[in-house]
Protein backbone atom coordinates (compact mmCIF):
# COMPACT_ATOMS: atom_id res chain seq x y z
CA UNK A 1 0.00 0.00 0.00
CA UNK A 2 1.20 3.68 -0.80
CA UNK A 3 2.85 4.98 2.28
CA UNK A 4 3.55 1.80 3.85
CA UNK A 5 6.51 -0.92 4.13
CA UNK A 6 9.24 0.63 2.56
CA UNK A 7 7.89 4.29 2.09
CA UNK A 8 6.60 4.54 5.68
CA UNK A 9 9.59 7.43 6.33
CA UNK A 10 7.95 9.33 3.34
CA UNK A 11 5.04 10.41 5.33
CA UNK A 12 4.58 12.41 8.51
CA UNK A 13 1.32 11.47 10.01
CA UNK A 14 -1.33 11.77 7.45
CA UNK A 15 1.25 14.53 5.38
CA UNK A 16 3.50 12.75 2.23
CA UNK A 17 7.18 15.21 3.26
CA UNK A 18 9.16 16.78 0.65
CA UNK A 19 12.81 15.78 -0.18
CA UNK A 20 15.77 18.08 0.31
CA UNK A 21 19.47 17.35 1.44
CA UNK A 22 18.70 13.37 1.01
CA UNK A 23 15.69 13.32 3.93
CA UNK A 24 12.14 13.27 4.13
CA UNK A 25 11.78 16.60 5.31
CA UNK A 26 8.05 18.43 7.04
CA UNK A 27 7.88 22.14 5.56
CA UNK A 28 8.76 25.04 8.26
CA UNK A 29 5.22 26.73 6.24
CA UNK A 30 2.96 23.95 8.51
CA UNK A 31 0.91 23.74 5.81
CA UNK A 32 -0.44 21.25 3.30
CA UNK A 33 -1.90 20.93 -0.25
CA UNK A 34 -4.69 18.58 -0.95
CA UNK A 35 -4.84 16.10 -3.53
CA UNK A 36 -8.61 15.32 -4.44
CA UNK A 37 -9.10 11.48 -5.99
CA UNK A 38 -10.38 12.81 -9.35
CA UNK A 39 -13.28 9.73 -8.91
CA UNK A 40 -14.67 10.02 -5.52
CA UNK A 41 -13.80 13.96 -5.68
CA UNK A 42 -12.70 13.93 -1.50
CA UNK A 43 -8.93 14.72 -0.25
CA UNK A 44 -7.16 11.16 -1.02
CA UNK A 45 -3.82 12.80 0.18
CA UNK A 46 -1.80 15.71 0.99
CA UNK A 47 1.47 17.06 1.24
CA UNK A 48 3.83 19.83 1.73
CA UNK A 49 3.17 23.34 0.95
CA UNK A 50 6.90 23.84 0.66
CA UNK A 51 8.40 27.88 1.44
CA UNK A 52 10.55 29.91 -1.04
CA UNK A 53 13.18 29.52 1.83
CA UNK A 54 12.99 25.57 1.06
CA UNK A 55 13.25 26.13 -2.40
CA UNK A 56 16.51 28.05 -1.89
CA UNK A 57 18.07 25.60 0.34
CA UNK A 58 17.72 22.61 -2.47
CA UNK A 59 19.24 25.06 -5.57
CA UNK A 60 22.29 25.39 -3.04
CA UNK A 61 22.32 21.33 -2.43
CA UNK A 62 21.58 20.93 -5.73
CA UNK A 63 24.65 23.39 -6.96
CA UNK A 64 26.73 21.46 -4.64
CA UNK A 65 25.86 18.04 -4.82
CA UNK A 66 26.49 18.46 -8.93
CA UNK A 67 29.70 18.91 -8.69
CA UNK A 68 31.10 16.30 -7.02
CA UNK A 69 28.37 14.34 -9.01
CA UNK A 70 30.32 15.18 -12.31
CA UNK A 71 33.32 13.96 -11.29
CA UNK A 72 31.88 10.33 -10.41
CA UNK A 73 32.51 8.05 -13.02
CA UNK A 74 30.22 7.46 -15.63
CA UNK A 75 30.08 3.83 -15.36
CA UNK A 76 28.87 4.40 -11.45
CA UNK A 77 26.13 6.45 -12.05
CA UNK A 78 24.94 4.20 -14.71
CA UNK A 79 25.04 1.57 -12.13
CA UNK A 80 22.98 3.29 -9.66
CA UNK A 81 20.44 4.43 -11.96
CA UNK A 82 19.44 0.81 -12.51
CA UNK A 83 19.47 0.13 -9.06
CA UNK A 84 17.33 2.72 -9.37
CA UNK A 85 15.37 1.38 -11.30
CA UNK A 86 15.47 -1.97 -10.07
CA UNK A 87 13.87 -0.59 -6.93
CA UNK A 88 11.33 1.21 -8.73
CA UNK A 89 10.01 -2.17 -10.59
CA UNK A 90 10.03 -4.27 -7.44
CA UNK A 91 7.63 -1.71 -5.79
CA UNK A 92 5.72 -1.35 -8.90
CA UNK A 93 2.33 -2.02 -6.98
CA UNK A 94 2.14 1.30 -3.44
CA UNK A 95 3.45 3.67 -6.44
CA UNK A 96 0.35 2.17 -9.06
CA UNK A 97 -1.67 2.39 -6.46
CA UNK A 98 -0.93 6.06 -5.65
CA UNK A 99 -1.41 6.25 -9.64
CA UNK A 100 -5.10 5.21 -9.37
CA UNK A 101 -5.91 7.14 -6.39
CA UNK A 102 -5.03 10.61 -7.18
CA UNK A 103 -5.07 10.48 -11.10
CA UNK A 104 -7.58 7.90 -11.79
CA UNK A 105 -5.52 6.24 -14.47
CA UNK A 106 -6.73 2.62 -15.22
CA UNK A 107 -4.75 0.13 -12.38
CA UNK A 108 -3.55 -2.12 -15.37
CA UNK A 109 -2.21 0.89 -16.68
CA UNK A 110 -1.02 2.77 -13.66
CA UNK A 111 1.45 -0.46 -13.72
CA UNK A 112 2.58 -0.21 -16.61
CA UNK A 113 3.79 3.17 -16.39
CA UNK A 114 5.91 2.56 -13.89
CA UNK A 115 7.47 -0.63 -15.48
CA UNK A 116 7.87 1.61 -18.39
CA UNK A 117 9.55 3.86 -16.18
CA UNK A 118 12.10 1.36 -15.11
CA UNK A 119 12.98 0.50 -18.45
CA UNK A 120 13.72 4.01 -19.54
CA UNK A 121 16.00 4.60 -16.64
CA UNK A 122 17.83 1.91 -17.58
CA UNK A 123 17.59 2.27 -21.33
CA UNK A 124 19.19 5.96 -20.77
CA UNK A 125 21.78 4.83 -18.25
CA UNK A 126 23.07 2.27 -21.07
CA UNK A 127 22.39 4.96 -23.59
CA UNK A 128 24.32 7.03 -21.36
CA UNK A 129 27.33 4.98 -21.27
CA UNK A 130 27.36 4.68 -24.91
CA UNK A 131 26.95 8.36 -25.92
CA UNK A 132 28.53 10.33 -23.06
CA UNK A 133 31.53 7.89 -23.03
CA UNK A 134 32.72 9.22 -26.69
CA UNK A 135 33.76 12.82 -28.51
CA UNK A 136 34.98 13.97 -31.48
CA UNK A 137 38.08 14.88 -32.34
CA UNK A 138 38.17 17.47 -35.80
CA UNK A 139 41.27 18.78 -37.91
CA UNK A 140 41.78 21.97 -38.92
CA UNK A 141 43.17 21.45 -42.36
CA UNK A 142 39.37 20.37 -43.44
CA UNK A 143 38.36 23.65 -43.72
CA UNK A 144 39.93 25.80 -46.21
CA UNK A 145 42.86 28.30 -45.82
CA UNK A 146 43.94 26.00 -42.85
CA UNK A 147 46.98 23.33 -42.48
CA UNK A 148 47.17 20.73 -40.07
CA UNK A 149 48.37 22.20 -36.81
CA UNK A 150 44.79 21.92 -34.73
CA UNK A 151 43.14 19.04 -33.26
CA UNK A 152 40.44 19.69 -31.35
CA UNK A 153 38.64 17.01 -28.93
CA UNK A 154 34.95 17.80 -28.35
CA UNK A 155 32.93 16.13 -25.20
CA UNK A 156 29.91 16.68 -23.21
CA UNK A 157 29.64 18.37 -20.05
CA UNK A 158 26.80 18.92 -17.56
CA UNK A 159 24.90 21.79 -17.77
CA UNK A 160 24.77 22.06 -13.37
CA UNK A 161 20.90 22.00 -12.07
CA UNK A 162 18.36 20.26 -13.98
CA UNK A 163 14.29 21.57 -13.03
CA UNK A 164 11.99 18.60 -13.95
CA UNK A 165 8.39 19.61 -13.82
CA UNK A 166 6.21 16.89 -15.03
CA UNK A 167 2.52 17.06 -15.81
CA UNK A 168 -0.32 14.69 -14.16
CA UNK A 169 -1.31 12.47 -16.81
CA UNK A 170 2.12 10.41 -16.42
CA UNK A 171 3.62 11.98 -12.94
CA UNK A 172 6.36 9.08 -12.38
CA UNK A 173 7.00 8.14 -16.20
CA UNK A 174 7.47 11.70 -17.70
CA UNK A 175 9.46 12.56 -14.10
CA UNK A 176 11.92 9.76 -14.99
CA UNK A 177 12.18 10.92 -18.67
CA UNK A 178 13.78 13.53 -16.88
CA UNK A 179 15.57 12.68 -14.22
CA UNK A 180 17.80 10.03 -16.18
CA UNK A 181 19.14 11.81 -18.92
CA UNK A 182 19.81 14.58 -16.41
CA UNK A 183 21.78 12.34 -13.91
CA UNK A 184 23.63 10.42 -16.39
CA UNK A 185 24.77 13.58 -18.06
CA UNK A 186 26.41 14.53 -14.56
CA UNK A 187 23.95 16.63 -13.45
CA UNK A 188 21.51 17.33 -10.17
CA UNK A 189 17.88 17.58 -10.31
CA UNK A 190 15.20 19.35 -8.45
CA UNK A 191 11.61 17.64 -9.26
CA UNK A 192 8.61 19.72 -9.07
CA UNK A 193 5.68 17.26 -8.95
CA UNK A 194 2.06 18.19 -10.69
CA UNK A 195 -0.23 18.07 -7.30
CA UNK A 196 -2.60 15.56 -8.95
CA UNK A 197 0.44 13.15 -9.00
CA UNK A 198 3.03 14.07 -6.63
CA UNK A 199 2.58 11.07 -4.46
CA UNK A 200 3.39 8.87 -7.14
CA UNK A 201 6.76 11.04 -7.64
CA UNK A 202 7.39 10.76 -3.76
CA UNK A 203 7.36 7.23 -3.82
CA UNK A 204 9.45 7.31 -7.28
CA UNK A 205 12.25 9.73 -5.64
CA UNK A 206 12.34 7.52 -2.87
CA UNK A 207 13.38 4.67 -5.26
CA UNK A 208 16.49 6.78 -5.71
CA UNK A 209 16.83 7.38 -2.48
CA UNK A 210 17.19 4.01 -1.50
CA UNK A 211 19.45 3.01 -4.67
CA UNK A 212 21.73 5.52 -2.77
CA UNK A 213 22.39 8.58 -4.75
CA UNK A 214 24.54 11.35 -3.09
CA UNK A 215 22.45 13.65 -0.48
CA UNK A 216 21.03 16.97 -2.43
CA UNK A 217 21.56 15.69 -5.92
CA UNK A 218 18.01 15.19 -6.42
CA UNK A 219 15.36 16.87 -4.16
CA UNK A 220 12.25 16.39 -4.64
CA UNK A 221 9.88 20.16 -3.73
CA UNK A 222 5.83 19.96 -3.55
CA UNK A 223 3.41 22.81 -3.00
CA UNK A 224 1.38 25.29 -5.19
CA UNK A 225 2.34 26.67 -8.73
CA UNK A 226 0.78 29.93 -7.44
CA UNK A 227 3.29 29.90 -4.42
CA UNK A 228 6.90 28.52 -5.83
CA UNK A 229 6.17 28.22 -9.50
CA UNK A 230 7.87 31.35 -10.71
CA UNK A 231 10.28 31.14 -7.90
CA UNK A 232 11.61 27.83 -9.23
CA UNK A 233 11.66 28.40 -12.97
CA UNK A 234 13.11 32.06 -12.65
CA UNK A 235 15.70 31.12 -9.62
CA UNK A 236 19.16 31.80 -10.60
CA UNK A 237 20.32 28.58 -9.72
CA UNK A 238 18.69 26.51 -12.32
CA UNK A 239 20.40 25.99 -15.86
CA UNK A 240 17.85 23.93 -17.52
CA UNK A 241 14.45 23.58 -17.73
CA UNK A 242 12.48 20.55 -18.52
CA UNK A 243 8.81 20.93 -18.35
CA UNK A 244 5.53 18.86 -19.68
CA UNK A 245 2.00 20.18 -19.14
CA UNK A 246 -0.38 22.86 -20.77
CA UNK A 247 0.35 26.39 -21.85
CA UNK A 248 1.99 27.27 -18.68
CA UNK A 249 5.33 26.07 -20.08
CA UNK A 250 4.87 29.35 -22.87
CA UNK A 251 5.03 31.57 -20.02
CA UNK A 252 7.77 30.08 -18.15
CA UNK A 253 9.59 30.14 -21.92
CA UNK A 254 9.27 34.02 -21.07
CA UNK A 255 10.40 34.25 -17.48
CA UNK A 256 13.23 31.47 -17.88
CA UNK A 257 17.03 33.21 -18.17
CA UNK A 258 19.29 32.02 -21.19
CA UNK A 259 18.72 28.31 -20.40
CA UNK A 260 18.16 25.36 -22.24
CA UNK A 261 14.74 24.54 -22.67
CA UNK A 262 12.67 21.34 -23.20
CA UNK A 263 9.27 21.70 -23.58
CA UNK A 264 6.10 19.40 -24.60
CA UNK A 265 2.80 21.65 -24.27
CA UNK A 266 -0.10 19.34 -25.77
CA UNK A 267 -1.45 18.91 -29.31
CA UNK A 268 -4.58 18.76 -31.37
CA UNK A 269 -3.26 15.75 -33.41
CA UNK A 270 -5.30 15.16 -36.29
CA UNK A 271 -6.01 11.70 -37.99
CA UNK A 272 -5.92 11.58 -41.55
CA UNK A 273 -8.43 9.25 -43.14
CA UNK A 274 -8.17 8.26 -46.93
CA UNK A 275 -10.65 6.28 -49.25
CA UNK A 276 -8.26 3.34 -49.29
CA UNK A 277 -7.76 2.95 -45.82
CA UNK A 278 -8.45 -0.43 -43.74
CA UNK A 279 -11.19 0.89 -41.91
CA UNK A 280 -10.90 -1.86 -39.26
CA UNK A 281 -7.34 -1.13 -38.65
CA UNK A 282 -8.76 2.81 -38.36
CA UNK A 283 -11.49 1.97 -36.09
CA UNK A 284 -9.27 0.26 -33.44
CA UNK A 285 -6.70 2.68 -33.87
CA UNK A 286 -9.48 5.66 -32.90
CA UNK A 287 -10.45 3.85 -29.76
CA UNK A 288 -7.26 3.26 -28.83
CA UNK A 289 -5.45 7.02 -29.71
CA UNK A 290 -8.88 8.96 -28.80
CA UNK A 291 -10.33 7.61 -25.56
CA UNK A 292 -7.10 5.30 -23.18
CA UNK A 293 -6.88 7.13 -20.49
CA UNK A 294 -10.08 8.75 -21.11
CA UNK A 295 -7.87 11.20 -23.99
CA UNK A 296 -6.24 12.52 -20.98
CA UNK A 297 -2.92 12.06 -23.23
CA UNK A 298 -1.33 15.12 -25.38
CA UNK A 299 -0.42 12.35 -27.90
CA UNK A 300 -4.50 11.11 -28.17
CA UNK A 301 -6.55 11.43 -31.46
CA UNK A 302 -8.22 14.70 -31.43
CA UNK A 303 -9.79 15.17 -34.63
CA UNK A 304 -10.24 12.50 -37.41
CA UNK A 305 -10.58 14.02 -40.95
CA UNK A 306 -12.36 11.30 -43.05
CA UNK A 307 -12.79 11.25 -46.69
CA UNK A 308 -16.64 11.55 -47.17
CA UNK A 309 -16.89 8.52 -49.15
CA UNK A 310 -15.64 6.19 -46.17
CA UNK A 311 -16.95 8.58 -43.21
CA UNK A 312 -20.53 6.59 -42.46
CA UNK A 313 -19.09 2.95 -42.72
CA UNK A 314 -15.95 4.73 -40.57
CA UNK A 315 -18.34 6.12 -38.21
CA UNK A 316 -20.48 3.08 -37.75
CA UNK A 317 -17.50 1.01 -36.69
CA UNK A 318 -16.17 3.43 -34.20
CA UNK A 319 -19.36 3.83 -33.11
CA UNK A 320 -19.67 0.10 -32.56
CA UNK A 321 -16.72 -0.04 -30.44
CA UNK A 322 -17.64 3.04 -28.14
CA UNK A 323 -20.35 1.37 -27.33
CA UNK A 324 -18.08 -1.62 -25.57
CA UNK A 325 -16.34 0.64 -23.67
CA UNK A 326 -16.27 0.24 -19.96
CA UNK A 327 -17.20 3.49 -18.01
CA UNK A 328 -16.20 3.76 -14.18
CA UNK A 329 -13.44 3.30 -11.37
CA UNK A 330 -9.81 2.73 -12.31
CA UNK A 331 -9.63 0.28 -9.84
CA UNK A 332 -12.04 -1.64 -11.52
CA UNK A 333 -9.77 -1.33 -14.97
CA UNK A 334 -12.23 0.54 -16.96
CA UNK A 335 -11.52 2.20 -19.88
CA UNK A 336 -13.08 5.54 -19.18
CA UNK A 337 -12.66 6.92 -15.89
CA UNK A 338 -13.13 10.59 -13.97
CA UNK A 339 -11.29 13.99 -15.53
CA UNK A 340 -8.39 15.16 -13.63
CA UNK A 341 -10.61 17.62 -11.95
CA UNK A 342 -13.73 19.47 -11.76
CA UNK A 343 -12.34 22.58 -13.71
CA UNK A 344 -11.23 20.11 -16.85
CA UNK A 345 -14.79 18.32 -16.56
CA UNK A 346 -16.33 21.66 -16.96
CA UNK A 347 -14.06 22.69 -20.16
CA UNK A 348 -15.09 19.51 -21.76
CA UNK A 349 -18.72 20.08 -21.00
CA UNK A 350 -18.03 23.71 -22.58
CA UNK A 351 -16.45 22.20 -25.95
CA UNK A 352 -19.59 19.62 -25.91
CA UNK A 353 -22.41 22.23 -25.66
CA UNK A 354 -20.58 24.49 -28.17
CA UNK A 355 -20.59 21.58 -30.99
CA UNK A 356 -24.17 20.94 -29.69
CA UNK A 357 -25.48 24.78 -30.21
CA UNK A 358 -24.01 24.57 -33.97
CA UNK A 359 -25.61 20.85 -34.74
CA UNK A 360 -22.58 18.51 -35.04
CA UNK A 361 -24.01 15.31 -34.78
CA UNK A 362 -24.40 13.16 -31.32
CA UNK A 363 -23.36 9.63 -32.29
CA UNK A 364 -24.03 9.09 -28.20
CA UNK A 365 -26.45 10.71 -25.92
CA UNK A 366 -23.60 13.33 -23.39
CA UNK A 367 -23.48 11.98 -19.96
CA UNK A 368 -21.68 13.07 -17.23
CA UNK A 369 -21.40 12.05 -13.31
CA UNK A 370 -19.01 14.06 -11.24
CA UNK A 371 -15.64 14.12 -13.13
CA UNK A 372 -16.93 11.28 -14.87
CA UNK A 373 -17.78 11.71 -18.54
CA UNK A 374 -19.13 8.62 -20.99
CA UNK A 375 -17.10 8.86 -24.16
CA UNK A 376 -18.81 10.55 -26.78
CA UNK A 377 -18.05 10.49 -30.47
CA UNK A 378 -19.15 13.82 -32.15
CA UNK A 379 -19.65 13.79 -36.00
CA UNK A 380 -20.41 15.58 -38.80
CA UNK A 381 -18.71 18.91 -36.69
CA UNK A 382 -17.54 22.21 -38.79
CA UNK A 383 -14.63 24.33 -38.06
CA UNK A 384 -16.48 27.23 -36.77
CA UNK A 385 -16.82 24.50 -33.48
CA UNK A 386 -14.59 25.09 -30.41
CA UNK A 387 -14.31 21.20 -30.41
CA UNK A 388 -13.00 21.35 -34.00
CA UNK A 389 -9.24 23.67 -33.31
CA UNK A 390 -9.20 22.84 -28.74
CA UNK A 391 -8.12 20.03 -27.16
CA UNK A 392 -10.72 18.68 -24.68
CA UNK A 393 -8.19 16.17 -22.58
CA UNK A 394 -11.11 14.31 -22.35
CA UNK A 395 -12.93 11.17 -23.91
CA UNK A 396 -14.82 13.57 -26.71
CA UNK A 397 -13.90 13.02 -30.22
CA UNK A 398 -14.66 15.24 -32.99
CA UNK A 399 -15.20 13.99 -36.70
CA UNK A 400 -14.81 16.54 -39.40
CA UNK A 401 -15.91 15.23 -43.24
CA UNK A 402 -13.05 16.25 -45.87
CA UNK A 403 -13.37 16.35 -49.50
CA UNK A 404 -9.82 16.22 -50.67
CA UNK A 405 -6.84 14.99 -48.55
CA UNK A 406 -5.60 18.94 -49.01
CA UNK A 407 -8.42 20.16 -47.25
CA UNK A 408 -7.71 17.26 -44.09
CA UNK A 409 -3.55 18.94 -44.55
CA UNK A 410 -4.56 22.55 -44.47
CA UNK A 411 -6.74 21.25 -41.66
CA UNK A 412 -4.16 19.90 -39.41
CA UNK A 413 -1.74 22.63 -40.33
CA UNK A 414 -4.23 25.60 -39.34
CA UNK A 415 -4.12 24.43 -35.78
CA UNK A 416 -1.84 26.41 -33.54
CA UNK A 417 0.10 22.85 -32.58
CA UNK A 418 2.03 20.42 -34.14
CA UNK A 419 2.72 17.43 -31.61
CA UNK A 420 1.68 14.31 -33.39
CA UNK A 421 -0.72 12.92 -36.46
CA UNK A 422 -1.37 10.13 -37.98
CA UNK A 423 -2.37 9.41 -41.44
CA UNK A 424 -4.21 6.12 -42.99
CA UNK A 425 -3.52 4.38 -46.12
CA UNK A 426 -2.45 1.44 -47.87
CA UNK A 427 -0.51 3.82 -50.26
CA UNK A 428 2.86 4.38 -48.94
CA UNK A 429 3.96 6.75 -51.68
CA UNK A 430 0.40 9.19 -50.30
CA UNK A 431 1.51 8.38 -46.72
CA UNK A 432 5.08 10.06 -47.37
CA UNK A 433 3.90 12.97 -49.20
CA UNK A 434 0.95 13.51 -46.49
CA UNK A 435 3.58 13.45 -43.74
CA UNK A 436 5.95 15.37 -45.39
CA UNK A 437 3.03 17.92 -45.70
CA UNK A 438 1.99 18.12 -41.92
CA UNK A 439 3.48 20.63 -39.36
CA UNK A 440 3.83 18.30 -36.59
CA UNK A 441 6.62 16.89 -34.79
CA UNK A 442 6.04 13.39 -35.68
CA UNK A 443 3.42 11.34 -38.30
CA UNK A 444 2.34 8.04 -37.44
CA UNK A 445 1.43 5.96 -40.77
CA UNK A 446 -1.33 3.29 -40.16
CA UNK A 447 -0.91 4.24 -36.28
CA UNK A 448 -2.41 6.31 -33.45
CA UNK A 449 0.27 9.08 -32.53
CA UNK A 450 1.76 7.85 -29.68
CA UNK A 451 5.52 9.71 -27.91
CA UNK A 452 6.40 5.66 -27.19
CA UNK A 453 8.76 3.49 -27.43
CA UNK A 454 10.26 5.92 -24.82
CA UNK A 455 14.01 6.04 -26.49
CA UNK A 456 11.65 7.40 -29.68
CA UNK A 457 12.43 10.81 -30.34
CA UNK A 458 9.65 13.25 -29.20
CA UNK A 459 8.85 17.07 -30.25
CA UNK A 460 6.72 19.69 -30.95
CA UNK A 461 6.01 21.89 -33.35
CA UNK A 462 4.37 25.65 -32.98
CA UNK A 463 3.13 25.58 -29.39
CA UNK A 464 3.39 22.07 -28.99
CA UNK A 465 6.75 22.83 -27.71
CA UNK A 466 10.15 23.31 -27.65
CA UNK A 467 13.07 20.82 -28.26
CA UNK A 468 13.13 16.96 -28.60
CA UNK A 469 12.60 14.43 -25.96
CA UNK A 470 13.20 10.40 -26.32
CA UNK A 471 15.88 9.42 -24.56
CA UNK A 472 19.28 10.22 -27.18
CA UNK A 473 17.89 13.75 -27.49
CA UNK A 474 17.56 14.40 -24.00
CA UNK A 475 20.85 13.46 -22.36
CA UNK A 476 21.64 15.63 -25.32
CA UNK A 477 19.98 18.74 -24.88
CA UNK A 478 21.04 18.59 -21.31
CA UNK A 479 24.78 18.53 -22.06
CA UNK A 480 27.40 21.35 -23.23
CA UNK A 481 29.56 20.50 -25.95
CA UNK A 482 33.15 21.41 -24.43
CA UNK A 483 36.53 21.36 -27.08
CA UNK A 484 39.91 21.19 -25.92
CA UNK A 485 42.11 22.09 -29.07
CA UNK A 486 45.52 21.39 -29.36
CA UNK A 487 48.13 23.68 -31.48
CA UNK A 488 51.05 22.61 -32.90
CA UNK A 489 53.67 24.37 -34.07
CA UNK A 490 53.94 22.49 -37.42
CA UNK A 491 51.62 20.77 -39.72
CA UNK A 492 51.63 16.81 -38.83
CA UNK A 493 50.16 14.44 -40.28
CA UNK A 494 50.00 10.85 -38.56
CA UNK A 495 52.96 8.29 -40.21
CA UNK A 496 53.79 11.16 -42.52
CA UNK A 497 57.21 11.70 -42.76
CA UNK A 498 59.73 13.87 -42.34
CA UNK A 499 58.99 14.40 -38.58
CA UNK A 500 62.12 13.91 -37.20
CA UNK A 501 63.73 16.91 -39.34
CA UNK A 502 60.49 19.01 -37.71
CA UNK A 503 61.42 18.70 -34.28
O1 LIG B 1 0.59 13.21 -22.57
C1 LIG B 1 1.68 13.30 -23.11
C2 LIG B 1 2.51 12.12 -23.25
O2 LIG B 1 3.80 12.50 -23.64
C3 LIG B 1 1.93 11.10 -24.16
O3 LIG B 1 2.58 9.89 -24.01
O4 LIG B 1 1.93 8.77 -26.15
O5 LIG B 1 2.90 7.48 -24.27
O6 LIG B 1 0.59 8.40 -24.12
P1 LIG B 1 1.97 8.57 -24.67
Amino acid sequence: MAGTGIFTEILDGEVYKYYSDGEWRTSSSGKSVAIVNPATRKTQYKVQACTQEEVNKVMEMAKSAQKSWAKTPLWKRAELLHKAAAILKDNKAPIAESLVKEIAKPAKDSVTEVVRSGDLISYCAEEGVRILGEGKFLLSDSFPGNERTKYCLTSKIPLGVVLAIPPFNYPVNLAVSKIAPALIAGNSLVLKPPTQGAVSCLHMVHCFHLAGFPKGLISCITGKGSEIGDFLTMHPAVNCISFTGGDTGISISKKAGMIPLQMELGGKDACIVLEDADLDLVASNIIKGGFSYSGQRCTAVKVVLVMESVADELVEKVKAKVAKLTVGPPEENCDITAVVSESSANFIEGLVMDAKEKGATFCQEYKREGNLIWPLLLDNVRPDMRIAWEEPFGPVLPVLRISSVEEGINHCNASNFGLQGCVFTKDINKAMLISDAMETGTVQINSAPARGPDHFPFQGLKDSGIGSQGVTNSINLMTKVKTTVINLPTPSYSMGDGFISRL
